[in-house]
């Protein structure tokens, strides 16, 4: 198929390689030139603008935020979007984390100009996504989203339809990292109160991800958090907050009480407050810590 891809980050560049080495023809499009160079050698064309992206069979965007979706699908005062330039049978594909009202807006104005939409979250991180081991959240016309099977199947274990209105994906992948992001504050706190009571927190996580909760999931967390490894810069602080916050969002705006969001929203709030934006979500278990009384030698102070 011709697909092309805009936003090249950790996701899209995934995302894209998988599809060039599936055998799709792929033409990828980036804001911020230079990071197309490696997609280029395994063969994919590189557009100069937006619109050379928004034509063939498919066009997925892959972006950081409401933001950046908002200004490339819908456009500004100065600049059109996406959405304008993309062909009649040319399928948008939005796999962003986005909110479900942005979706919904996207998903209305698409059908004002004739144009095709489907929405495609993701879960697994950019590791995932180069192995084809992400599960695909999708939701819209039945029959664009059997015409992008071929293209899930690039770089998806699993394919699953949640819905037939696109925003019932966007709402299903903010709840499932709703989820990881109390999965991540729940062991933070757990190895909190072990670490301060002499307690081998390594152990008990193997016990728990792999014995009782039987986890991969729990366990690459937990891994992280045990290991410290708070650098990776797969996905960040920032990103996970923007999650949490989305779910917050349609919680509010369907009347559904969710505090355990609220409470693990602040946490990532507090955390970028205190620098720690661009590090790994896991980074929140040290505030944890710091709560306990144990310093950054990983000495019980009180
Ligand atoms: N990383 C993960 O583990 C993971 C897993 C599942 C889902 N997701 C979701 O996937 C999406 C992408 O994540 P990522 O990890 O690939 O993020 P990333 O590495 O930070 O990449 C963000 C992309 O968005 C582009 N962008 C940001 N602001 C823009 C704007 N105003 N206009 C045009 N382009 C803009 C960036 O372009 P520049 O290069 O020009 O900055 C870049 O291509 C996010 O919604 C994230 O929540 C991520």
């Amino acid at each position: 198929m011709k697909i092309g891809v805009i936003g090249l980050g950790h996701m899209g560049n995934a995302i894209a390689s998988r599809l060039l080495a599936a055998g799709h023809e792929i033409t990828v499009y980036n804001r911020t030139q230079g990071k197309a160079e490696e997609l280029m050698r395994q063969g994919a064309t590189v557009a100069e603008d937006l619109a050379s992206a928004a034509a063939g069979d498919a066009v997925i965007t892959m972006l950081a935020d409401d933001r950046a979706v908002e200004q490339v699908v819908l456009g500004t005062r100065n600049h059109q979007g996406l959405i304008d330039h993309q062909e009649p049978q040319t399928i948008h594909i939005s796999m962003s984390t986005i909110s479900a009202m942005l979706s919904r807006r996207i998903e209305e104005a698409s059908r004002a100009q004739g144009k095709l939409f489907v929405s495609a979250p993701v879960m697994g991180r950019p590791d995932v996504a180069r192995k084809g081991e992400l599960i695909v959240l999708t939701a819209g016309d039945s029959n664009a989203i059997e015409k992008c099977r071929p293209v899930f199947e690039a770089f998806a274990k699993a394919i699953h339809v949640v819905g037939q209105k696109p925003e019932q994906a966007n709402t299903t992948k903010l709840a499932a990292n709703f989820m990881i992001s109390c999965m991540i504050e729940t062991m933070s706190e757990a190895f909190a109160l072990l670490r301060k009571n002499g307690i081998d927190h390594c152990l008990f996580l193997d016990v728990m991800a792999k014995e009782f909760f039987q986890s991969p999931v729990m366990a690459k967390y937990g891994n992280i958090i045990t290991g410290e490894q708070f650098d990776t810069r797969a996905f960040t602080v920032r990103l996970q907050e923007k999650d949490t916050r989305l779910a917050l969002d349609v919680a509010l705006e369907s009347q559904v009480p969710m505090p355990f969001a609220m409470a693990v929203e602040n946490i990532f709030l507090a955390a970028i407050g205190r620098g720690k934006g661009n590090m790994d979500p896991c980074a929140i278990s040290q505030i944890a810590l710091e709560n306990a009384g144990i310093d950054g030698n990983r000495n019980v102070l009180v």
